[in-house]
């Protein structure tokens, strides 16, 4: 962390020249899901953590009322004033900074009492590979206005508040699960998270001897966003069957398990049925899953893997074949304990639980399968579960 803060001083001073002693440096995490897909919107549970990796945010706080946004994966500069900041879609990854300011301000912030200036971001997640580095970058935009005006703002009170940015501003339909998890994650723990009324716990994450493995399909990002929008549309439709034939669940998630066999005859369609059936005992083994966890059960929280990979393939049908190729060949390789996408799917990661004696036979045996049967390779993380948003004291960083 150290030395990747040293190696990006001097471009974040050559994009805001002066002091050091003035900057001051953020990290939020990127996250994983462990379980509970495409349940967050429909009022139900995710078992989230978040990761060592994530964005770095450095800024030189600036009288005025001027921003300015940079960072080191793109060539551009982004200039902007406080009193009007504006979605454009060739203000590229500034958006979404940009978007979260915009909701500060919504909210009453004052930004010019402190918030203007340079900010610099540094990310060290893969792109692309649905670990949360938008929710990042948000979420550590927040902080650190927060941290420089000096308000003390909740750290969910900000996850809620990049979700509303994400949502209105950036345009992405997304739940609260990533911005929450960002921002709220704890080194060696799960979250699991009530995504209604936004109630949490911290579930410690005792396996001992398993090491947590993301492998990124590396798929070139295609139609997430409208594919997303569609299964949410036929979760509302799956509601308004049930409300139609006289049923009042508020959310798709409120139905049980047992309850599922008595209402499935109400849908209006065998595609709006499985979308619902996903819901409902994904939000199940989400719920369940912290327990398994906290007994330090890996080989029944990995056979839910298996279960929860095989309903987002046959049921809410967002894997695809890269995702299941990676699945699939995880499932065959000998001390896997569990593995399956994480995130929106339709591209980006899966995650497994491995035996930590295994590790490189598994990274070498899933690599090889993945390349024959996709054409190209898959890249492999072993990350450790880390905090939630924070700011990183000088001493840290400024020795
Ligand atoms: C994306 C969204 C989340 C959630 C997941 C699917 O990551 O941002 O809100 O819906 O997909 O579980």
């Amino acid at each position: 962390m150290i030395s990747l803060i040293a190696e990006h001083l001097p471009a974040f001073l050559d994009f805001s020249p002066g002091p050091v002693e003035e900057i001051r440096v953020f990290f939020a995490p990127g996250r994983v899901n462990l379980m509970g897909e495409h349940t967050d919107y429909n009022g139900g549970y995710v078992l989230p953590a978040a990761l060592a990796l994530g964005t770095y945010l450095f800024v030189r706080p600036q009288p005025g009322s001027r921003v300015r946004f940079a960072s080191s994966s793109f060539s551009k500069v982004v200039d902007g004033q406080l009193d009007s900041l504006q979605y454009q879609s060739e203000q590229d990854f500034a958006n979404y900074p940009l978007g979260m300011l915009s909701e500060l301000q919504n909210k009453g912030y004052e930004l010019s009492k402190g918030a203007a200036g340079d900010y610099y971001f540094v990310g060290n997640l893969p792109h692309g590979a649905g670990l949360s580095s938008s929710a990042s970058v948000e979420v550590v935009t927040g902080y650190a206005a927060s941290r420089l005006l000096n308000a003390l703002i909740d750290k969910a009170d900000i996850a809620v508040m990049a979700q509303a940015a994400e949502n209105h501003f950036v345009g992405v339909n997304c739940g609260i699960m990533d911005q929450f998890s960002v921002a709220m994650g704890k080194a060696h723990h799960a979250l699991s998270l009530q995504c209604d009324t936004l109630e949490y716990a911290y579930v410690p994450i005792a396996l001992e001897g398993v090491t947590l493995v993301l492998a990124n399909t590396n798929k070139p990002h295609s139609l997430v966003e409208s594919k997303y929008n569609e299964r949410r549309s036929e979760c509302d439709r799956a509601l308004e069957d049930l409300h139609r034939a006289g049923l009042t669940y508020p959310n798709l998630a409120a139905i049980s398990v047992e309850e599922f066999a008595q209402v499935v005859q109400c849908f209006s369609s065998e595609v709006v049925r499985r979308r619902a059936r996903h819901v409902v005992f994904e939000n199940h083994r989400a719920k369940h899953a912290p327990r398994l966890l906290e007994q330090g059960d890996a080989a029944t929280f990995g056979q839910w893997m298996h279960d929860s990979h095989v309903s987002l393939r046959d049921d809410y049908e967002v894997t695809g074949e890269e995702l299941d190729a990676l699945a699939q060949a995880a499932w065959s390789v000998p001390g896997c304990l569990g593995s399956r996408m994480t995130g929106a799917g339709f591209g980006g990661s899966t995650v497994s639980l491995v035996r930590t004696d295994c590790v490189s036979d598994f990274m070498e045996t899933v690599g090889r399968v993945y390349r024959e049967r996709i054409g190209y390779d898959a890249s492999f993380y072993q990350t450790d579960i880390g905090d939630g948003v924070r700011e990183l004291t000088k001493e840290a960083w400024l020795s």
